[in-house]
């Protein structure tokens, strides 16, 4: 068993959004710890160009976590290890995604379904990688009528998982309903080992009342950190003066927004800077009067400079709802 040294701030996997550029902004304005977003261990094990770039993290290795997923105990178990060797801290799981191109290959969520080989994975990248953090995302089951995560719990403790990611909604239910940490409090209550919640954490308010509520050893931020990667020094400082710099400055929210861009297209180049940084400037206009105009002019904007100057304008005017 490894020490669990990662904060209670996280930056959550995300396809299509938590690449490197994305994790250093939010580790730079507060996230104690990140995850890439989840990776096909076998793409890794063959160096695969695509995954390679997928799981970049700079100076930040020892502050990411690789996440990988797939549904064989021997592949998952060699690709941790592999991750391990290139530095990586913690090596997580991915026994939640609902996606159906990753389902229907058993993995994701699908190992929910499948208690023996869930056990047989955890053990075999339990032996695999002996001296980092080994962590599994899981959500509360498969569907409604298969809710096991308390005994997922037992059996991941038994063999040797650190921790658990824990999103309280079942694969059936995607992104529906409300996430329910009611069973987090469960699951925290039941486990011996840190849990960390995830799922509707939009705010740092969300955050505390779910750390209070559950008393969780701490919370992954997903959505939440789209287009707001601030959200992490709001929540590491709520309650203090700090707090209200971010809350109140609207300048300052645009000028990391334009910091986050550029990081974007430097490592992507413009053309897919300019199409991976879109959820983050919709998420972030969201929170102006009159977005929906708003975000037509963005669309609008026919290269960096007309978009820088649209959001200059916007933090000039004040119009942060
Ligand atoms: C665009 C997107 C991509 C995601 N990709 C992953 C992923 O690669 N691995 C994973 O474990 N979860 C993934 N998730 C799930 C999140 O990590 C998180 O558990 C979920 O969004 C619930 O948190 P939230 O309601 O605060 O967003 C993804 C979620 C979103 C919105």
């Amino acid at each position: 068993m490894a020490k669990v040294d990662i904060g209670e701030s996280i930056l959550a996997p995300m396809a299509g959004i938590t690449g490197y550029p994305f994790r250093k902004t939010a580790l730079k304005y507060g996230a104690d710890f990140c995850f890439t977003e989840m990776v096909s261990a076998t793409g890794f094990l063959r160096d695969d160009k695509t995954t390679l770039k997928l799981i970049e993290a700079g100076k930040d290795t020892k502050k990411t976590g690789i996440q990988l997923f797939g549904n064989s105990p021997e592949i998952l178990a060699q690709a941790a290890k592999k991750a391990a060797d290139n530095g990586f801290k913690v090596i997580d799981v991915n026994m939640g995604c609902p996606v159906k191109k990753v389902v229907k290959t058993g993995a994701g969520s699908a190992i929910l379904k499948d208690v023996k080989l869930f056990s047989l994975i955890v053990k075999a990248v339990r032996q695999a990688i002996k001296d980092s953090i080994f962590t599994i995302k899981i959500r509360s089951g498969f569907d409604e009528n298969s809710i096991n995560f308390i005994d997922i719990g037992e059996i991941a403790e038994s063999s040797g998982v650190d921790a658990i990611f824990f999103h309280p909604r079942t694969k059936s239910s995607m992104f529906g309903g409300i996430a329910d940490h009611s069973l987090t409090k469960k699951l925290k209550d039941a486990a011996a080992i840190p849990v960390y919640a995830s799922g509707d954490i939009f705010t740092a308010e969300d955050a505390i009342r779910i750390k209070n509520y559950t008393g969780v050893d701490g919370i992954m931020f997903a959505r939440g950190a789209i287009g707001k990667p601030w959200i992490f020094a709001e929540y590491l400082n709520a309650g203090s003066p700090q707090e209200l710099i971010y809350l109140t400055n609207i300048k300052l929210k645009t000028d990391i927004i334009i910091e986050l861009m550029e990081e974007m297209n430097l490592f992507y180049g413009k053309e897919r800077g300019h199409k991976l940084i879109r959820p983050h400037l919709y998420s972030f206009l969201k929170g102006f009067r009159g977005s929906k105009g708003l975000r037509c002019e963005v669309n609008n904007a026919r290269n960096e400079k007309e978009l820088v100057s649209v959001l200059k304008m916007l933090a000039g005017e004040g119009n942060f709802a």
